[in-house]
Parts: structure tokens; sequence; C-alpha cells
């Protein structure tokens, strides 16, 4: 593996860090890659209960898509670009365990379309937000156009990438786009806890709740509630639910072993 990606392992959760501070993690072909890949092997490993997503430095999340290495990008490196970009978020949307993105500075253009692939999101007091694509006279293209609307609703997703205007955390919180700001020193600290949180569940309710509230997102009720049901009935086969029930009538804490 290469080194634009920290991958790291903390018991059930892994901890991924965008990692080229000097270029204020800006998204370039490596790190979209090595993204890919992390994700794709995190989703087969079924000892991870959560994922935190951040960016190195104190700076950044991610300030973008890399300019240096769009500029000279033809119309087919473009779309090659894009779609490796909708295939990072699609792996980081699909991945069978909650995904929190740590705002810990800019997420900006591709930084803020990944941000918005995970599941949820926390930011530092210093956290920029945006779609400035329009300044470079191009739109979001790893799916920015699509989530942040069904984030925050279609007309303030317009307003951000007709205007390309950058918002600060406490904007971002009153939105909807993030679900909390924390002071800068704090935000690993809380993503920690909340990951914890959601570790120690059952990881196979967490699984279904997530791939549930997603798909169910763009279909018609009546079939996204099926959905739930069959998700529902499934994890009554599953021993972390006897576990869950039986700790409860006991009144001790579950022990859930993921299966
Ligand atoms: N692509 C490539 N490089 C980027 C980048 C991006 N999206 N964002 C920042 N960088 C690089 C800068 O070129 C600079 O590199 P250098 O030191 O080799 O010159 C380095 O990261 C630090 O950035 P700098 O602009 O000096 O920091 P700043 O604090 O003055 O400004 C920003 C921060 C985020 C306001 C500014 O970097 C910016 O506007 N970035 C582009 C944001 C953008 O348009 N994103 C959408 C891209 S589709």
């Amino acid at each position: 593996m290469g080194t634009t990606l920290i991958t790291e392992r903390d018991g059930a959760l892994a901890l991924l860090t965008l990692n080229r501070p000097d270029k204020l993690n800006a998204l370039n072909a490596e790190l979209l890659a090595e993204l890919d890949a992390a994700f794709e092997a995190l989703s087969r490993d079924a000892t991870v209960a959560c994922a935190i997503l951040t960016g190195a430095g104190d700076k950044a999340f991610a300030a973008g898509a890399d300019i240096a290495a769009m500029v000279e990008m033809t119309t087919e490196q473009a779309r090659a670009f894009s779609e490796t970009g909708h295939r990072v978020c699609s792996r980081i949307e699909r991945a069978p365990f909650p995904v929190i993105g740590a705002l810990n500075g800019f997420a900006l253009g591709g930084g803020c379309e990944i941000a918005l692939a995970c599941d949820f999101l926390y930011a530092s007091e210093k956290a920029k937000l945006g779609q400035p694509e329009v300044n470079l006279g191009i739109i979001p293209g790893f799916g920015g156009t699509q989530r942040l609307a069904r984030r925050v609703g279609i007309g303030r997703a317009r307003e951000l990438c007709y205007t390309g205007d950058v918002i600060g955390a406490d904007e971002a919180l009153r939105i909807g786009l993030v679900n909390a700001v924390v002071p800068h020193g704090e935000l690993t600290a809380k993503v920690k806890d909340v990951a914890t949180k959601i570790a120690s569940k059952g990881r196979l309710a967490i699984a279904q709740c997530k791939r549930v509230v997603f798909s169910g997102e763009d279909v018609p009720l009546d079939v996204a509630n099926a959905l739930e049901t069959q998700a529902f009935a499934m994890l009554f086969g599953t021993d972390d639910r006897r576990e869950g029930m039986k700790a409860f009538l006991e009144k001790r804490k579950a022990d859930f072993k993921g299966r």
C-alpha cells in the first residue's frame, strides 16, 4: 500500500486518515485507489464494527479533488476520475458498518462529497464545508449534486452548489449537514466515544439498520418498509438477538458476538 491513507485498528474500530497534509489531503488517483482498497478489505472483515474517517494535519479533512491532477485531464480521463470517486463513495455508503466522518478542517469539493458518503458527520469548530467546484468551471463529480440534497434538502444543496459558498461548522450544523460541532482538540475523542458506543451493540443489527436506511431512501415507502420487515425478521434468527433480549430480562449487559 502507499502512504496517502493511514489505516489503523483499535479493537473493533477502524480509523482511516487521509494523509496528504501538505496538499490539505487533496484527493488524487492514488489516495482514491487506497480508499477504495481499504474499504473493500474492511467490508470483508467481520471484526470491524465501526469506522472513523478523518484528515491528517490540523487544517483539512480534504480540500477537494486534486486540482493539479485535474488541470490537464481530458474528458475521458475526467469521466474515469469521476467514476472512481463514485465507486469510493459507494463503498463507504455500502460498508456493512457505520462510517463516521470526523471533519477536522476544510471539507471542500471532493472532500465534502467523501464526507457525504459517511453515515454521519462530526465537525471541529474550525471545519469549513462547501462545493466550490463552480469556481473552477466544473460541478461536483463524486456525488455532491445528489447526496448533498439528500442530506440537507434540495434548496440548500442548490444554493451551495451554484454559489460555491464555503460555510462554517455552525452553519453546517444549522442546516443538518453535520450532527455536532465540537472543540477542535476534542474531535477525535468525541467521535471515538460515539464509535465505541456503536461498536458495543449487536454488529449484525447495526449492519442491517445501515443497509435498510440506505436501501430504503430512494424507493417507495411500502417497498422500504418491506425491506425493514425482512431485516427485522432475519435478525430473530441470530444469537445476538437471543443474547440481547435474554440480557435485558436478566438485568445484565448484553455480550454480543456478531453471530
Ligand atoms: N487540489 C490540489 N492542491 C490543493 C488543493 C486542491 N483541491 N487544495 C489545497 N491544495 C494545496 C495548495 O495548492 C497548497 O500547495 P502548495 O503548498 O504546494 O502551494 C497547499 O495545498 C496548501 O494550500 P493553500 O491554498 O496554501 O492553503 P490556504 O490555507 O491558503 O487555503 C483553501 C486553503 C482550502 C482555501 C485553498 O487551498 C483552496 O481554495 N483549495 C481549493 C479548494 C477547492 O476548490 N476545492 C474543490 C476542488 S474540486
